[in-house]
């Protein structure tokens, strides 16, 4: 009728008009494992192999038989979704497994606090809260003691107990005729400066934390970013992969304040160190950067400057926890230990929309959970079906972990032959387990004007999505910000002749490119 496509052409109907352009526009009718279906024109259903996975949200599939049942018990025994502030059992277990999994895979006994949120993004930004609260925290001390201190030199003064060397006062700026009332009020205005100063969030070039206008400033692409960069703080964006910049980074940060302290019958000038960076938040298999792996030796650069340094560790296991790279942590393949870590995407089993935020408990700030709230966080019918996922990722000592990492090994066996046969179109195979990236070759040489100009608009990776729909009936997308780089994030449950159709259909498409064949197009 009119109104309902008059409905369709006002969501977002940029976007619709970009995928009709693609050929991808169609409405899929239902979905089942690695498989979604559309109908025809003729009303028959097709298959449609998909390797997107619910932009990795789907490592259980779509539709798991556990997770719509235990969907179902949870509605047919009319349990509450929305009984806020009650006592909820299934966030409680929930955060019970993970940190029973966060024990195994990362060996320490410390635990871990949880908060939930609603959305990937928005669990990122409890994350950068809860570190900014713990640095104004941190920060508020520092300011008291050096009041404290100060009020203590000012007393022994006036007294007589001790005396203030004029080189204090120089050192402190200040004349010596002025004196120490001159003093504490430059001690006082170096702290308020410097506590005045907004947060510093260091993260790594290529990252991608969400959309959220706090998250969004840790987003490296600048499309996403720039036109957003006054709504917050921004981010320091280290070099990926460099030896020695973590370090760089942080130096380029330290910042210290004065502070007057009794020292004998003296009052002697000291400098204290400020709390200017909030956190490092990194994802250690870079997602929408373009499948981009951090070594364990840069991993272990961030450790060490963060220990140094006094802040946390933020590891955005949004995309590549789950078990999706065959440990339910990617960053335990590096002993990356998190003091804090945060989940989302297949948290809800891909079938409700779910995060959560675990903060590790020598950083963990309690008073935080009366300033963050959110009417939809931690709801009764999401945390069911999340309690349910984990357990179906845990059953049978972590079998789902054994299947994504060996069904990983086979696809990227595949993925590297492919390469091999066409080093002049695939650049390079990277990631882990199903957490996997195709990097394509430029096409700006191509003799195919389309994808010349395809290339040059940055939208090689969708024209190649295109042809892989229209012609194979296989779905993947290139990452956000590296968009010759196709992601494949299949289920734990993708079979060998799941495999075998991407890998004909790739061939394909490599054949087609080297030949400069105009049907990479004709059958979008
Ligand atoms: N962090 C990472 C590592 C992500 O990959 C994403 C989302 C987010 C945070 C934000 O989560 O979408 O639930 O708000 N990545 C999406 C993608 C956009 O294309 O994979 P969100």
């Amino acid at each position: 009728t009119t109104t309902e496509s008059r409905t369709t052409e006002l969501a977002e109907p940029q976007m619709l008009g970009f995928l009709a352009q693609l050929g991808i526009d169609v409405e899929f009718t239902r979905a089942e494992g690695d498989t979604l279906f559309y109908r025809d024109a003729g009303g028959r259903e097709v298959p449609v192999l998909d390797f997107a996975g619910g932009y990795g949200a789907l490592i259980l599939g779509h539709n798991h038989p556990e997770i719509v049942g235990a969907a179902h018990e949870f509605l047919s025994a009319g349990r509450p979704v929305l009984a806020q502030a009650s006592r909820q059992s299934d966030p409680a277990a929930v955060v019970g497994l993970l940190n029973t999994i966060l024990r195994r895979e990362f060996g320490d006994p410390e635990p871990y606090y949880g908060v939930f949120a609603n959305s990937g993004a928005e669990a990122v930004e409890v994350a950068m809260k809860h570190a900014e609260f713990a640095r104004v925290l941190r920060v508020r001390e520092l300011l008291t003691e050096i009041e404290t201190h100060l009020t203590d030199a000012v007393e022994a003064v006036r007294s007589g107990a001790a005396r203030v060397p004029e080189q204090v006062l120089r050192d402190l700026g200040v004349a010596p005729g002025d004196g120490l009332d001159a003093a504490a009020e430059r001690v006082r205005a170096a702290a308020a400066a410097c506590a005045a100063r907004p947060p510093v969030f260091l993260t790594f070039a290529g990252s991608f934390h969400g959309k959220l206008a706090g998250s969004i400033q840790l987003t490296h692409n600048a499309d996403f970013r720039v036109p957003f960069a006054g709504m917050a703080a921004g981010a320091r964006f280290i070099a990926f992969e460099e030896p020695g910049a973590v370090a760089r980074a942080v130096e380029a940060e330290r910042a210290e304040v004065p502070e007057l302290l009794v020292d004998g019958d003296e009052i002697r000038l000291a400098r204290r160190p400020f709390p200017v960076v909030a956190a490092f938040v990194l994802e250690v298999i870079q997602g929408e950067g373009g499948i981009r792996t951090v070594s364990a030796p840069i991993a272990a650069e961030v450790r060490a400057a963060a220990d140094a340094a006094g802040f946390p560790v933020v590891v955005d296991e949004i995309q590549s926890g789950m078990g999706r790279t065959g440990a339910f942590f990617a960053a335990a393949h590096l002993q990356l230990r998190p003091d804090y870590v945060v989940l989302a995407k297949g948290l809800g089993g891909g079938l409700a929309k779910t995060a959560l935020t675990l903060i590790r408990e020598s950083f963990y700030r309690p008073d935080f959970e009366l300033l963050h709230s959110s009417t939809f966080a931690r709801d009764g019918f999401s945390t069911a079906l999340a309690l349910r996922a984990l357990r179906v990722l845990e059953a049978d000592g972590g079998a789902v972990y054994r299947l994504a990492e060996r069904a990983g090994e086979r696809l990227r066996g595949t993925l590297e032959k492919v390469r091999a046969d066409f080093p002049d179109i695939v650049a390079e195979v990277r990631g882990r387990g199903l957490m996997l990236g195709v990097e394509f070759h430029e096409q700006s040489a191509s003799p195919l004007h389309p994808l010349r100009e395809a290339d040059t608009a940055g939208i090689l990776g969708y024209v190649f999505s295109g042809y892989l729909f229209g012609a194979h009936r296989i779905r993947t997308f290139p990452t956000a910000s590296a968009v010759r780089t196709l992601r494949l994030e299949p289920s734990a449950h993708l079979d060998d002749e799941s495999i075998a159709e991407l890998d004909g259909a790739l061939r394909t498409l490599c054949t087609l490119l080297r030949a400069g064949d105009p049907r990479l197009f004709g059958v979008v």
